[in-house]
């Protein structure tokens, strides 16, 4: 891996960009949850953040877009803060599946039913159920607050339609989660386990916001911009080694060959990843390839990746 000068790469990002957007009209805007088909197919943007608080961005870096799995990183650091490694880890496993994201298969085949890992759904949901407050409001604005002191954004808020689409056509992941209450894995109402889930996917981002969150774990739980702690180091290394293993959802071993970098994806087609010690870098892309994730991003990435001897391997 070699050190990225802004200057450098900031007259080749828009090439990369349009070069990399073409490929977008070969993949499908996600459309399960019918708010977030509404979403630009052709879509590409970039934001990149140095510790010093400076920045390169190109294409549509503009756009909102609900953070939707990538939230899930952030859900478990939180649980981790909150409940430690053993409460954590006795009610998730810390394994890639090899299956989809909104798998349940091995709730029933795998004893003792916990889910393989806190990054498909099934994981998110049970990580969700241990974020802490007295009902789901309580939660949702504790993680709300928490996902806002990471993007150093207190204006980040939960996109209402998203939240409600979600909501309403969520006939797997609800299942999926009276199952985990079955398993003995999830605590409590099962519906308000579900709403703080549904809200923290649909937080509303842009690249820029999710630069900034993956700055503070490029420089392992410390905001260099302001200079301050945000996280204990060794959540920041376990959300990176899951982000790394399982962040790509199926794809995670080819992006690991190609890229090389941590990173976490989502259906509305965010991608955020970091250059460790360097970068924070918030992609969008709506458009998604057949394993979920952003077409056009994950071309963008394999691209910067090659030019940038970027890879951690
Ligand atoms: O539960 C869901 O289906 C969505 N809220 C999140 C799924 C997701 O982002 C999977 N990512 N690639």
């Amino acid at each position: 891996m070699t050190a990225i000068i802004l200057d450098q790469i900031a007259g080749k990002l828009p090439l990369w960009v349009e070069d990399s957007r073409k490929c977008s009209s070969e993949g499908r805007v996600a459309s399960y949850i019918p708010e977030l088909s509404k979403a630009p197919t052709e879509a590409l943007g970039i934001h990149l953040l140095d510790g010093s608080g400076r920045s390169a961005s190109a294409g549509d870096c503009g756009l909102s877009f609900t953070m939707q799995s990538i939230s899930k990183v952030f859900t478990l650091i939180l649980a981790l803060i909150e409940n430690g490694e053993e409460a954590v880890f006795h009610k998730v496993g810390m394994e890639p599946t090899g299956d989809n994201f909104n798998s349940m298969l091995k709730l029933e085949l795998v004893r003792p039913g916990i889910p393989f890992n806190p990054l498909i759904n099934a994981g998110a949901i049970a990580i969700s159920s241990l974020i802490g407050g007295r009902n789901a409001e309580e939660k949702s604005a504790r993680t709300l607050q928490f996902f806002r002191s990471l993007a150093g954004n207190d204006s980040l808020e939960c996109d209402e339609d998203v939240r409600r689409s979600e909501s309403e056509t969520a006939n797997l992941n609800r299942s999926m989660a009276y199952l985990l209450k079955d398993n003995g894995v999830l605590e409590g109402d099962v519906e308000e386990v579900l709403a703080v889930y549904f809200h923290h996917c649909s937080i509303s981002v842009t690249c820029a916001d999710l630069a900034r969150m993956a700055l503070v774990l490029a420089f392992d739980g410390v905001d260099p911009i302001k200079g301050e702690r945000l996280i204990p180091r060794r959540y920041v290394q376990i959300a990176k080694t899951f982000m790394t293993t399982c962040g790509m959802y199926n794809a995670s071993g080819e992006f690991a060959i190609q890229v090389g970098l941590p990173a976490k994806s989502g259906v509305s087609g965010g991608i955020l990843t970091l250059v460790p010690g360097q970068y924070g870098i918030g992609v969008v892309g709506p458009a998604l390839n057949a394993k979920g994730n952003s077409i056009a991003g994950v071309q963008l990435l394999e691209t910067m990746s090659r030019e940038l001897d970027l890879s951690m391997f």
